[in-house]
């Protein structure tokens, strides 16, 4: 099962394909994981996309759809994968239908008022990928995961937040008509709770 989860920053995108990939023993393919990685390494890559996210734009199409080509080609995707964060533009979406047959696209649907009060509060780890909200941390600064310490992304501050909502109502949002008219699109309400939005994306996944 090869799938898309589209929605917008801080949707829970990241929150529920860590479960689903974890439950279906599918990799989960985040461009933003792979563009944090390969800054954090000083990649030219990581070097060129760091701008770009710092302010909140996207990075460019041919960047992205380079990164996602070979991540593809690679041989833990053969028995399906979750895509998370791409594509997030129309000429992504085009690039994709030549290099994948895809699915289903997952929507998580969420107000902008709600996406900044959890993006505000997020914290992370960049050696493992978990992902925490500071309200549900009880002043832990450590990774349950991997014990590594948690940080706040430099996109996460509040104006940052700002762009990256425009952007995505801009470029990305257009992709939710995209999908609809080729019939791949199913919406789940996103403001639920964890649990039920996990149980809900896993019936959609398991068709
Ligand atoms: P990326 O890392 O993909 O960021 P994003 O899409 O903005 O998504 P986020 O990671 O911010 O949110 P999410 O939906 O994964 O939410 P999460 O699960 O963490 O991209 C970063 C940047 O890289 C982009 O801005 C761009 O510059 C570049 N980039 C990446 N892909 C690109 C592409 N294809 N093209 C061009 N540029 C690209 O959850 C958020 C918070 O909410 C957490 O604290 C979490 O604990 C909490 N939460 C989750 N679910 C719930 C819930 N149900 N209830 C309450 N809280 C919840």
């Amino acid at each position: 099962m090869n799938v898309i989860f589209l929605g917008p920053p801080g949707a829970g995108k990241g929150t529920q394909a860590q479960r689903i990939c974890a439950a279906l023993n599918i990799p989960q393919i985040s461009t933003g994981d792979i563009l944090r990685r390969a800054i954090k390494e000083q990649t030219a890559t990581g070097l060129k996309a760091k701008e770009y996210i710092d302010a909140g734009k996207l990075v460019p199409d041919e960047v992205i759809i380079d990164i996602v080509r070979d991540r593809l080609a690679q041989d833990d995707c053969a028995n399906g994968y979750i895509l998370d964060g791409f594509p997030r533009t129309v000429p992504q979406a085009e690039a994709l239908e030549g290099i994948a047959k895809i699915d289903v696209v997952v929507d998580l649907d969420v107000a902008d008022e709600e996406l900044i009060a959890r993006l505000s509060g997020r914290r992370v780890c960049l050696n493992c990928g978990a992902t925490y909200h500071v309200s549900r941390l009880n002043g832990e600064t450590k990774c349950a995961s991997c014990g590594e310490a948690l940080i706040q992304r430099d996109d996460d501050k509040a104006e940052t937040v700002l762009n990256r909502l425009n952007v995505y109502h801009s470029q990305t949002a257009p992709l939710v008509d995209f999908y609809q008219k080729k019939g791949l699109l199913k919406v789940i309400d996103g403001a639920q709770d964890m649990d039920t939005i996990f149980e809900s994306v896993m019936a959609v996944v398991k068709g």
